[in-house]
């Protein structure tokens, strides 16, 4: 299970952890991993803990090994780590845009290359990438992220039909918007990248802010991962929450016109240009100009 210390990491080690599942929660910060072992006791739950820092290779190598010894194998793996980026492609550098696809998509697909071996020696297994709703809409103001979910779920589809035969289930789960840190994280991406001359960021700070407020807690996504590991058959996909449920179809339907206009309307972004600033007023003419034309206008014409 990665980013175990996370809004839906947490729940959902604990969810299974209490469902009597043997969690080994992948953690990069020792001091985030030990605050979620105390919690785990206090629950009265066995969890127990690797490093692991998706974007770098060797640490995933690692956290596999260890976790073999652990238990003899993952038989599951939950590929939940993931970051935000928001902010304007115009705005994002390229080693923003970078991090967020080590984070995103080359980690979880590193962990599933390091796995697959290992469940395929135990006869089976499952996987489950978390996406988002994002990564079936693409969303102005954060594509980075909506680009690297869409990414993971074209990936997450290949990979089913290519460990199929080795008895290995993947499914895709699609989030709306939970009640985690990871709204406050896109907020402060805006602050980062912001370009106050684009009216879209002072929009989208409104709302992100706006949803942060009003979204549910994170429980049907743990419960979604529960359902992932323990269906006979599970689905190739599962969309979670009501907004995800209600965008992704209307995406899906309205034509790419309509929807341009609507995410201009939500995101503030302009539909047309600015128009151009009026031209300044002449300078007014200083009296030596004044006196030279009139000077200029009492000299008699040359004929032609
Ligand atoms: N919250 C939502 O509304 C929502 C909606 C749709 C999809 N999702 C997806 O759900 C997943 C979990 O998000 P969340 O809302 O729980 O976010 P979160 O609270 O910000 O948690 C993210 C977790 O990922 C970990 N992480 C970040 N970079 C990592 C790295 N390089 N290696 C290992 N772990 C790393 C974080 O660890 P640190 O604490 O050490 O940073 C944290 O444990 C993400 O994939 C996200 O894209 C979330």
């Amino acid at each position: 299970m990665t980013g175990a210390t996370g809004g839906f990491g947490r729940l959902i080690v604990f969810r299974l952890a209490g469902a009597g599942w043997d969690v080994i929660a992948g953690a990069r910060d020792t001091g985030k991993a030990r605050d979620l072992l105390a919690e785990a006791a206090a629950r009265g739950l066995a969890v127990r803990t690797v490093e692991l820092d998706v974007a770098r290779e060797d640490s995933c190598r690692r956290a596999v090994e260890e976790c073999a010894e652990l238990t003899g194998g993952p038989w599951a793996l939950v590929n939940n780590a993931g970051i935000p980026q928001a902010g304007a492609v115009a705005d994002v550098a390229d080693e923003q845009a970078r991090r967020l696809l080590e984070v995103n998509l080359l980690g979880p697909a590193r962990l599933c290359r390091l796995v697959l071996p290992v469940m395929a020696a135990r006869g089976g297994g499952r996987i489950v990438n978390i996406s988002s709703g994002l990564g079936r809409v693409p969303w102005p103001m954060g594509a980075w992220y909506s680009a690297g979910k869409h990414a993971l779920s074209a990936l997450t589809h290949c990979l089913r039909v290519e460990a199929a035969h080795l008895g290995v289930r993947v499914s895709l789960v699609e989030p709306g918007a939970f009640a985690t840190p990871m709204l406050g994280r896109a907020l402060a991406d805006l602050d980062t990248v912001r370009d106050p001359a684009n009216p879209g960021y002072t929009a989208t700070t409104k709302l992100f802010t706006a949803v942060d407020r009003r979204v549910p807690g994170p429980e049907p996504v743990a419960r979604t991962v529960e359902k992932c590991l323990t269906a006979r058959r599970p689905r190739p996909r599962y969309v979670v929450g009501r907004d995800a449920r209600l965008l992704i179809p209307l995406h899906t339907v309205l034509p790419l016109a309509l929807s341009d206009r609507v995410k201009h309307m939500v995101t503030g972004l302009p539909h047309t240009p600015a128009p151009p600033a009026p031209p300044a007023p002449p300078a007014p003419r200083t009296d030596e100009q004044q006196a030279q034309q009139a000077q200029q206008a009492q000299q008699p014409k040359e004929p032609a």
